[in-house]
């Protein structure tokens, strides 16, 4: 097992009826920042239950944060805290609109251009640089309500860049799971499938002795298995609702990527996609996973193999069962709803492929994956075969 460090500060808070807790949560005395997304909150109850349990602070509002949120809105977030001496930041939303916190957290103090945070991928270590900030997560998915990344498009230049460091955790987040209610099916289908590809991309890469880590990842992929065809039916039932919820935040809390190796470029991929076409970010994983598999074959069948094993009971030699696995993942994309070629969800996209590349080589992500031989090469392999 490689060496590691685990270090998570987020004050999880889980279950029914838990957002009235923000009363005490919210240190005391704080001037918040209620930011939100496109109104959402508004139709299910969620803006209400917040309003109520912060009843005795002082609270401005900011809303309008889009999904894929974009570094031109955040700026002007960025300003309110300025002018109004805002000292906590509550994110009430899905992945975008935490992540978009994160990115206005990290920017308020920043010295420098922000759109360095981006352009550079700054690292954010110390919590006196940052505003602090919880969340109160309305969409299973991301796992950003406890790890410290995020990411943010650049509209402008139709980039989509990260941002991170151990100073942007939350300090809390409340995931009640009956807040799923109100999520379109194409929401829930995303999130199971984000959070199913969150956790190939730490445990699709070549064996190695972390078994602990594998088990507790393979656990995650059957839970998903289990109840995401079930919960886009029937977002009420809470059982359903709580196991996808914990699911999606154990995918992408750091816990199952301590030491063994990750992999991450069907996400560097698919951000391209989201870029490019403004296609659902689970949807352009999606599209790239199953691909990236077949072309990186060689150097992830083990891997694959023990997965088509435990996953979907497969048996025959290792080459037939890794293939068979790949071909069992594209089949669970369907049923959840997915469609798996680019050219289901874009047009004109035969330069796709091209583009991606020299943005790669610009950037200088040149040799990606858990062996860094994911080449521009593979690359090109890759977005071509998901046409
Ligand atoms: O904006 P509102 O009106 O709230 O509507 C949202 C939005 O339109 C809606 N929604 C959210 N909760 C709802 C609801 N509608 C009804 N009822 C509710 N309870 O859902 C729509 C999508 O929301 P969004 O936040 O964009 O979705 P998601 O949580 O999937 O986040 C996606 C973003 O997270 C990034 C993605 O790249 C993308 O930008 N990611 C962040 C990661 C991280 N921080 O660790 C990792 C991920 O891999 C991912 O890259
Ligand atoms: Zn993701």
């Amino acid at each position: 097992m490689l060496n590691f460090e685990l270090y998570n500060p987020t004050n999880l808070v889980f279950g029914k009826g838990q957002i009235e807790k923000l009363s005490v949560l919210v240190p005391s005395g704080s001037k918040i920042l209620l930011a939100y997304g496109g109104g959402s909150i508004f139709k299910n109850g969620i803006y209400e239950q917040v309003k109520t349990a912060l009843s005795g602070f002082e609270i401005v509002e900011f809303g309008g944060i889009e999904p894929n949120p974009h570094f031109e809105t955040l700026m002007k977030a960025v300003a309110v805290i300025k002018e109004q001496k805002i000292d906590f930041i509550l994110a009430v939303g899905g992945g975008s609109v935490i992540d978009g916190v994160k990115f206005i957290s990290a920017a308020v103090h920043y010295d420098g251009n922000p759109i360095e945070i981006l352009q550079k991928r700054i690292l954010f270590k110390d919590v006196s640089k940052v505003v602090p900030f919880g969340t109160v997560l309305t969409l299973p998915a991301t796992g950003s309500e406890m790890n410290s990344g995020a990411v943010v498009t650049i509209a402008a230049t139709q980039e989509k860049l990260t941002l991170g460091g151990s100073a942007l955790f939350p300090k809390f987040s409340i995931c009640d799971p009956s807040v799923i209610a109100s999520l379109p099916k194409r929401q829930l289908q995303n999130g199971v499938v984000d959070a199913y590809t969150h956790v190939l991309e730490q445990y699709l890469t070549y064996p190695h002795d972390g078994y602990l880590q594998d088990r507790i990842a393979e656990s995650i992929l059957q839970t998903l298995i289990q109840v995401g065809p079930n919960v886009v039916e029937n977002p009420t039932d809470y059982a359903l609702a709580s196991n996808f919820m914990w699911s999606c935040t154990m995918a992408l809390n750091g816990l199952i990527q301590k030491g063994v190796p990750s992999d991450w470029a069907t996400h560097m991929i698919g951000h391209e996609l989201t870029a490019l076409y403004g296609i659902d970010h689970a949807r352009t994983l999606a599209i790239i996973g199953p691909n990236l598999y077949r072309v990186m074959f060689e150097t992830k069948k083990g891997k694959l193999a023990q997965y088509g094993k435990r996953i979907f009971n497969l048996t025959g030699s290792e080459d037939e069962i890794a293939q068979e696995a790949i071909i069992k993942t594209v089949e669970f994309f369907h049923v959840m709803g997915m469609q798996t070629k680019l050219s289901d969800c874009a047009k004109d996209y035969a330069k796709t492929a091209d583009f991606i590349v020299n943005r790669f080589e610009e950037r200088g992500w040149t040799a990606m994956g858990e062996k860094q031989n994911i080449t521009l090469e593979k690359v090109k392999s890759i977005v071509e075969m998901s046409y």
